[in-house]
């Protein structure tokens, strides 16, 4: 990264708001438990039964999930509201939020609108695959009012692409990106994974080589995690973890250089273009995170509540109810809060660690279930000062592949 680059990206940085004690922020995160098929590889919805996963517009308990959405929104929406919070930015994921059909996306919007006051957004982020949306439907999306697409794509081979259980080609995903550019979005960023257990470097170098023909502006690049669960962590041999490990920090590697070498920066890990606020602020913890759904998780007020993930069910009975309602300071919270702020390389700043979390970085670091983790974070260069805690640009990806693959690796496989 060059000097203009550098000053670009702390421009950017620069000005991304935080919250205050006199203006408090909130990033709203809505999850979308839906797809049209379940990938081999995906950790995010493996706790989703396909049944419920499947599930098309027209099924009742879909319907039921949309209304038990709406009505979390709705009282959620009224209690910020009064308390004077500020959305700040808007992120429709899952799952799938792009499969939702228009009448269900209205409804969304709609409860969002009348429940929060919207005005102040920056940026509303709608999470597509290319299998559940075409020209006009981007279009609608952007009359809704988002203004960024992020299209998960995975790979533009399609060979791989149909092993990896993806419904589109590499031409349709191609499409998709031309077509929300069409259809007047700002922001279209791509999701691209590197490292599949069998894959060769060539095949990953002719995919990024398509990626940056596209007249895409963020790009993010996910090292797969063995998760368990996932069907492709089942088919693999643990006896070769080390050597495994070993080939998914090459191919990582090799694949950053080539994009930020186009000119599309790494402002985190794997996360390369123009600063996602979404992103960034969810990494740094610069605001509240407000999850609606079935699996989101929020961070407001300095407690953790989460519903569980892939509990269609009891979400529908009581979407107000949350099954982990803890406070942000305890120590499996803190673990993974850090482990996430890492991914910037501007780092985790002391100041919203301890407004979000009200936990002193400095105390956590030495707390004897994290301590271990500090240890390892420092053997990998941590630079801790003033400002707060972060990893040399150069190590951070490579440090943080290893964290998550060994994270992944000490969980048993699930019968
Ligand atoms: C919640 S998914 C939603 C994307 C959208 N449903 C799609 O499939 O196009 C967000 C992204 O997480 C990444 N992802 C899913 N499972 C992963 C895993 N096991 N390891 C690394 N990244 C993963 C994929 O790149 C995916 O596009
Ligand atoms: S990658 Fe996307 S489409 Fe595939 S299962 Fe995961 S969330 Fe669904």
């Amino acid at each position: 990264m060059g000097g203009l680059e550098t000053r670009l990206l702390d421009t950017q940085l620069a000005e991304l708001p935080s919250s205050s004690p006199q203006r408090n922020l909130l990033m709203l995160y809505v999850h979308v438990p839906f797809c049209h098929s379940k990938c081999t590889f995906c950790d995010w919805v493996q706790a989703i039964p396909t049944k419920d996963l499947l599930r098309k517009p027209d099924d009742s308990v879909r319907q039921k999930y949309i209304t038990a959405l709406c009505k979390e929104i709705e009282v959620r929406g009224a209690a910020h509201r009064s308390a004077g919070d500020i959305p700040y930015v808007i992120y429709w994921g899952g799952g799938t939020a792009s499969s939702l059909d228009e009448r269900e996306a209205t409804a969304v919007m709609e409860a969002l609108r009348t429940s929060f006051d919207l005005s102040e957004v920056a940026e509303a982020t709608i999470e597509c695959s290319p299998d559940t949306v075409d020209a006009r439907k981007l279009a609608f999306f952007r009359g809704l009012g988002f203004n960024r697409v992020s299209s998960g794509v995975q790979s533009f081979d399609d060979t791989r692409l149909r092993r990896l259980g993806r419904r589109h080609t590499a031409a349709q995903a191609t499409r998709i990106v031309h077509a929300a550019r069409e259809a007047g979005f700002e922001d279209v960023s791509i999701d691209l994974m590197s490292g599949f257990p069998d894959q060769e470097a060539d095949e990953l170098a002719r995919t990024v080589d398509k990626a940056l023909e596209l007249p895409v502006n963020h790009l993010s690049l996910y090292s797969f995690r063995p998760t368990p669960g996932t069907f492709m962590r089942r088919r693999m041999e643990t006896s070769e973890r080390r050597d495994y490990l070993r080939r998914q920090q090459v191919l990582f590697a090799r694949a950053r250089r080539a994009i930020d070498a186009s000119g599309l920066t790494e402002y985190a890990n794997g996360y390369f273009g123009k600063v996602s606020p979404f992103a960034a602020m969810y990494f740094q913890l610069r605001a509240d995170t407000v999850g609606l759904g079935s699996g989101a998780i929020s961070l407001v007020n300095q407690q953790f509540q989460s519903h569980a993930k892939g509990l269609l069910h009891p979400y529908i009975a009581d979407p107000l109810g949350f099954d982990i309602d803890v406070p942000a300071g305890q120590d499996r919270v803190l673990v993974s809060l850090l482990q996430a702020g890492l991914a910037m390389f501007d780092g985790v700043p002391r100041k919203d660690w301890s407004y979000r979390t009200g936990t002193d970085l400095a105390e956590v670091l030495t707390r004897p279930a994290i301590a271990p983790l500090a240890d390892f974070l420092r053997g990998r260069g941590l630079i801790e000062d003033d400002r707060g805690i972060r990893l040399p640009r150069r190590q951070a990806g490579l440090t943080l592949i290893e964290l998550a693959f060994e994270m992944a690796m000490s969980q048993p496989e699930l019968v």
